[in-house]
């Protein structure tokens, strides 16, 4: 059957990565964003690595009222709908605590915005009988912590509807995946000092690719963050919460 993946954010080097996987296969890709011009050009990687067909779309998380238009877009294609989110911002703890009005747009990049998305192509899967949803969360979700707790609170949130989406669409043969990376070598952490255990964004797409294939349900990347989020979760929380990790 013919495969077709939405990949929201696709400017990210992650998301980049992982079309490039996709179109090798020949699946049909539709990159969404906001930088149309990077947009085409990743539409013209895809197109020359084997993509059945590969479209730039504009998608603002914080513009639900142009969801609609690329769910219908989706629908025009006949296969398998699978969407990929790879969405997402996170300031610097510190501009939040100077501008607390910055939460309500790191709540929707991560959280809300993506998850009306979902929510509006949800139906769409359960009356085709199956498809994938990808979901990039953040080991910052496991646990809040002193220096992006906002970021963190966001993603938790995320898992959590991902957690929901994935029990309610396994009824129509649908599968949802929560990725939890690790610290990752991407725009997002460049500059940010204390990083440690860099993973480059291929080996992300890499294990989200074995994820998809192997119906996996969460899975951090690359492997070793469970167990040190393991360890970080059973921190007391006295002793937590006077450390700075
Ligand atoms: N890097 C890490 O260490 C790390 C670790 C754990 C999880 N993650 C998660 O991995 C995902 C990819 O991030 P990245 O590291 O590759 O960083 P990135 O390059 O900053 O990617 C973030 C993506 O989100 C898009 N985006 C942000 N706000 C948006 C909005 N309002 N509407 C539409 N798109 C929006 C960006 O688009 P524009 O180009 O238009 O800004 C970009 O495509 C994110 O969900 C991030 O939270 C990253």
């Amino acid at each position: 059957m013919s495969e077709n993946w939405i990949i929201l954010g696709a400017t990210s080097s992650m998301a980049r990565a992982f079309a490039r996987g996709v179109s090798q296969r020949g699946d049909a890709v539709f990159l969404a964003g906001r930088d149309s011009d990077d947009l085409a050009t990743t539409a013209q990687d895809c197109a020359l690595r084997g993509a059945r067909l590969a479209e730039a779309l504009i998608f603002d998380a914080r513009a639900p009222e142009g969801f609609a238009g690329l769910i219908a877009r989706l629908e025009r294609e006949e296969g398998q709908i699978n969407a990929a989110v790879f969405v997402g911002s996170m300031p610097d703890q510190s501009e939040i605590d100077a501008d607390p009005s910055l939460i309500q747009g790191i709540v929707a990049d991560n959280f809300t915005g993506p998850a009306q998305f979902l929510q509006m192509l949800a139906p769409v899967l359960e009356a085709r009988g199956g498809g994938t949803i990808v979901g990039v969360g953040s080991v910052a979700g496991d646990r809040g912590r002193v220096g992006n707790y906002a970021y963190g609170a966001a993603k938790a949130g995320f898992h959590t509807y991902l957690s929901g989406l994935r029990n309610r669409l396994t009824r129509s043969g649908a599968h949802v995946v929560t990725v939890k990376p690790g610290f990752v070598d991407t725009a997002m952490t460049w500059g940010i000092e204390g990083m440690f255990l860099v993973a480059p964004p291929e080996k992300v797409s890499e294990d989200i690719l074995a994820a998809v294939k192997k119906r996996r349900n969460v899975v951090y990347t690359p492997f070793f963050w469970r167990y040190i989020m393991l360890i970080i979760r059973m921190i007391p929380e006295p002793i937590f919460k006077k450390m700075s990790i």
